[in-house]
């Protein structure tokens, strides 16, 4: 257990759902102390995976215990398969049987599956009631404990059954980020180049310096991260204005190619990379995006050993087969984001799905 060092603040500043971000290391021993000034009452559940339960699952149940709170932890298998529906009846149901009421609040203990999960939960339990976020893999450190889109999956697709539920805090506790196995930790990074991308040019040196020194600067990246992820939300909270579509960059085909592989071979991160350097390339075809751009993208997913070619197991026409499903196409163009220049992103309607195709067989050199 490393000594806890001055955490660093993001707000997230949207009026009355306004709430913070505290980042840094040993934070998980204080949730307890980090509730009080939210005035919850004392009942929750703490919902978590079955790999991070067993990793942070008592330090978080002990430091609630210690301010009072009388918690129970609600364990769910590790995995996206546990986004359901008859997952989240569970809990529900859980929750009841443990005498949770309107009263009760949820804490998120894990990685983006359980804090859209249990999202989800507290924001249709007795029709919504509180919940903290601690994430505890980059992705959902950066990305999505921040925002509100909670939600499960259908048969049919990803994130169909959701509402907007913001949390009441965020506590990314750096120091969690320890134990996730290198190919995971590394493919979070895919979010956080993307945020360079379409927001903050300038974070580059910070993302490069991770790769010398993990500790030296995680705290401070990580709040950066949520600065922009931040700063997104409140110019577009329930995304009608299209600020918020340019988190989008790099999924469209990302999105694809991670659905041709069939889900599981290429982790979420290492399919959005690919995606990436495509709409970079896109960028340099229909918006002003110049080759050296398109090459520190490039080069910064390297650098993290995320795939920069498609394995030869997925071919070009399964990939296309799914693109062309996709529901944003109209008479061949889609709303794609594209950048002017890195850190400067926009959404175009001029990408055509012939430019697309291109793009995807040039990632096979
Ligand atoms: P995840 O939650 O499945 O976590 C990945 C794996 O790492 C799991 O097996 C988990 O048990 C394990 N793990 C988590 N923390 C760990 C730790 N500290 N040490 C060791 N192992 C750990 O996946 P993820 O990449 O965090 O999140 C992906 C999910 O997030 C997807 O369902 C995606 O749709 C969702 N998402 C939501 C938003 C949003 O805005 N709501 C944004 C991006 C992604
Ligand atoms: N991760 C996409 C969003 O929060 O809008």
């Amino acid at each position: 257990m490393m000594a806890t060092t001055t955490p660093i603040i993001v707000d997230v500043p949207l009026g009355d759902r306004a709430y913070q971000a505290h980042v840094g290391p040993g934070l998980l021993d204080l949730l307890g102390d980090k509730l009080a000034p939210l005035g919850l009452r004392k009942r929750c559940v703490v919902i978590t995976d079955s790999t991070v339960g067993p990793l942070y699952g008592k330090r978080a149940l002990t430091s609630l215990d210690t301010a009072g709170y009388k918690a129970t932890l609600l364990t769910v298998p590790a995995g996206e398969a546990s986004k359901s529906l008859s997952q989240a009846e569970s809990l529900c149901r859980q929750m009841i049987e443990h005498g949770c009421d309107r009263h009760a609040f949820v804490v998120a203990l894990g990685g983006g599956v359980i804090g859209d999960l249990a999202g989800f939960v507290a924001g249709t339990f007795y029709r919504g009631v509180p919940y903290v976020q601690i994430p505890t893999t980059i992705v959902s450190q950066v990305d999505s404990s921040v925002g509100g889109k909670t939600g499960v999956n259908m048969p049919e697709g990803k994130n169909l059954i959701g509402v907007f539920h913001q949390p009441r805090l965020v506590l990314a506790d750096t120091e969690t980020l320890d134990s996730l196995p290198e190919r995971e930790f590394r493919e979070g990074f895919a979010e956080v180049i993307k945020h360079a991308a379409i927001r903050d040019a300038d974070m580059v040196p910070m993302i490069e310096a991770v790769l010398k020194d993990r500790h030296a600067n995680l705290p401070e990246l990580m709040a950066r991260n949520i600065a922009i992820k931040s700063k997104v939300v409140v110019e577009d909270e329930y995304e009608t204005t299209g600020t918020r579509a340019l988190l989008n960059f790099g999924h469209t085909i990302g999105h694809g190619i991670e659905a041709a592989a069939g889900y599981g071979q290429l982790l979420h991160g290492e399919a959005i990379s690919l995606g990436l350097i495509a709409a970079a390339r896109l960028s340099c075809v229909f918006s002003d995006l110049d080759d050296m751009g398109k090459a520190t993208i490039v080069s910064l997913l390297e650098a993290f050993h995320l795939p920069t070619a498609i394995p030869e197991s997925i071919t070009d026409d399964i990939i296309l087969d799914y693109l062309s499903r996709d529901k944003k196409f109209e008479e061949g163009h889609i709303r794609f984001v594209l950048l002017r220049e890195l850190g400067d992103a926009f959404v175009s309607n001029a990408v055509t799905l012939d430019a697309i195709k291109a793009s995807i067989i040039a990632l096979r050199k």
